[in-house]
């Protein structure tokens, strides 16, 4: 009676501190919605303060409505040339609902406030991209090679680099085969382009992820061209990301995507 009595307590702390381990698991893997970068387009010109392209701007942002959001993608425009507006966001891939309206909130903030009276530019999010245009592009969309950018974790890889780096690209180029085929998200019949993946490599887990935008077609070429960037940020480094506004990657050696 007496061991059971202990055994059943003994059970109660293993399971406290089970769940202990995990709350701190969750909390240290920092989702928070980190700003990355922004462009403004200086050659796109500025706005007059109340004037027409404002009120266009002004009406699109507040009409992208949580329904839009849901899926994680919105691409809308609004008014006539040369006054319309387009918007165009991309979630990341485990970002949809609430986690992407609050991305696209903070990034239309920002927005205004960083390249005040632009009429364009583009930010970017840990969680989400904006771009905000005067110039409607065709769809679907070219790939944009321009407006990319690489980040790097600062940490080294411990040893044997050379063959951390081969052995990451190959994983990359395993997930490309996944994310270029679109899949439907949360029954929504819109198609995304997201595959994310873990991985062991030696002693270490390696953890993945690419997005292409919904409204590019050649997905594939997008995500291989970041592969192909990577060493010019990233050799030897714990992680790496490529980013732009077709598509996008990022590697870590921790878990940085919820599950
Ligand atoms: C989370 O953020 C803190 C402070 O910025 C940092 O010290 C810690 O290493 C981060 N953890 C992960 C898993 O990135
Ligand atoms: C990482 O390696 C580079 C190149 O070998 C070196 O210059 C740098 O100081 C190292 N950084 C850290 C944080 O160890």
């Amino acid at each position: 009676m007496y061991s059971s009595y202990s055994l059943s307590k003994h059970l109660v702390y293993v399971s406290i501190l089970a769940i202990l381990l995990l709350v701190r698991s969750i909390s240290s893997l920092n989702l928070t919605n980190q700003y990355l970068n922004h462009k403004c387009f200086v050659s796109e010109g500025k706005y007059k303060h109340g004037g027409k392209y404002e009120k266009n701007l002004n009406v699109l942002s507040r009409y992208v409505s949580d329904n839009d959001l849901a899926s994680g993608y919105v691409h809308v425009s609004h008014g006539e040339a040369p006054d319309s507006v387009t918007i165009i966001l991309q979630c990341r891939g485990d970002s949809f609902r609430s986690n992407c309206h609050s991305c696209y909130a903070t990034a239309v903030d920002e927005f205004h406030r960083r390249c005040q009276g632009d009429r364009a530019g583009i930010i970017w999010y840990d969680q989400c991209f904006l771009v905000i245009s005067k110039i409607k592009p065709q769809l679907p969309r070219k790939i944009d090679f321009k407006n990319t950018f690489s980040i790097h974790n600062p940490k080294n890889v411990s040893k044997e680099a050379r063959s951390f780096d081969k052995m990451t690209r190959e994983f990359l180029y395993e997930l490309v085969r996944k994310a270029s085929y679109p899949t439907v998200v949360e029954k929504l019949y819109q198609s995304t382009y997201y595959a994310a993946g873990e991985k062991k490599l030696g002693a270490n887990k390696i953890y993945a992820m690419m997005q292409c935008a919904s409204d590019i077609l050649q997905c594939k070429v997008c995500l291989e061209w970041c592969i192909r960037e990577l060493p010019k940020c990233c050799n030897g480094k714990q992680g790496g990301r490529v980013l732009g506004i077709s598509c996008n990657l990022r590697y870590e050696l921790y878990p940085f995507l919820r599950s």
